[in-house]
């Protein structure tokens, strides 16, 4: 599949999508929310790929934020589908039953600080740069940063972050955990591809549950978070992947996953 904006590659076992519009630092249009959409659909069903891995072309930017050009025409309806949409693919992105790890190289911006949270783990270089600006442009961040930036650093400091528009460094992005991990720029590519393969021998069905009992429970009361995970511990019982998983502890082995 060929895209205008971006470019994909798979290579063992890992699903590779770049942003590529070098010229506007990777600046998210409609089309390329569009097929980001499709790339990563098509990832989804796509056997070979077992992670993905999201990042920008260039050494600059991860994602410039949304396309300021076409934020400036839009009206409150225009406004409201144009994030909708938006919104679409960071849920995809978010409850993928495969792990999807972001590679912030440089300025994640607006939309691009909203990429990166809507995928399970971000990595950053040494020179990534991080914010929600939103605010200084008159708008607020509409791709889900309101709603996921304060889930996983806080309420008190994404306020901060939201309201005053401040754009952070890669130390401070790990600091308040916005940022699993921190590598020079030429380690970006195979410290993400280290943590994917850890990630990706363990097994598929297991993976997506894990996924699912974390992104579900984590807005339920306890009790019924536990019950949800207690679910997805019984249905991982029934996988043929945890009697193999299982049997080839007990047997001194590596284990053979199927992904069923
Ligand atoms: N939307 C559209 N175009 C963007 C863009 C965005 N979010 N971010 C960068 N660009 C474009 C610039 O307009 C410029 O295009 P041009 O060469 O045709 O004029 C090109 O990308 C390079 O950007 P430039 O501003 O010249 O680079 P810089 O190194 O001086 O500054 C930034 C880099 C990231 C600090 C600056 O581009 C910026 O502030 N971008 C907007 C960030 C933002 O507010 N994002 C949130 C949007 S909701």
């Amino acid at each position: 599949m060929t895209y205008e904006n971006l470019t994909t590659s798979k290579e063992n076992g890992l699903g590779w999508i770049v942003i590529n519009r070098p010229d506007k630092l990777n600046a998210l249009n409609i089309k390329t929310v569009e097929e980001m959409q499709g790339a990563f659909l098509a990832f989804k069903e796509d056997m070979e790929v077992k992670a993905v891995i999201l990042t920008g072309s260039g050494e600059k930017a991860f994602i410039a934020g949304a396309d300021i050009s076409e934020l400036a025409k839009l009206d409150h309806d225009a406004g409201r589908q144009y994030v909708l949409k938006g919104q679409e693919l960071t849920k995809l992105m978010e409850n993928y039953p495969k792990p999807v790890i972001a590679a912030v190289n440089g300025y994640a911006l607006g939309g691009g600080t909203e990429m990166a949270l809507a995928c399970h783990i971000r990595i950053g270089a040494e020179n990534a740069k991080m914010g929600q600006p939103e605010v200084k442009l008159g708008l607020i961040p509409g791709f889900g940063g309101t709603q996921r930036l304060s889930r996983l650093v806080g309420k008190g400091i994404a306020m901060e972050m939201i309201l005053t528009g401040k754009v952070i460094d890669a130390a401070e992005a790990l600091q308040i955990g916005l940022l699993n991990k921190v590598v020079p720029p030429e380690k970006l590519h195979l410290t993400c591809e280290a943590l994917a393969n850890e990630m990706i021998v363990n097994a598929p069905v297991a993976l997506e549950y894990a996924i699912v009992a974390i992104n579900k429970g984590f807005d339920k009361p306890m009790d019924e978070a536990l019950l949800l995970e207690a679910d997805l511990f019984g249905a991982s019982c029934k996988t043929e992947d945890s009697k193999e998983g299982t049997k080839a502890f007990l047997e001194k082995r590596k284990p053979n996953f199927q992904g069923k």
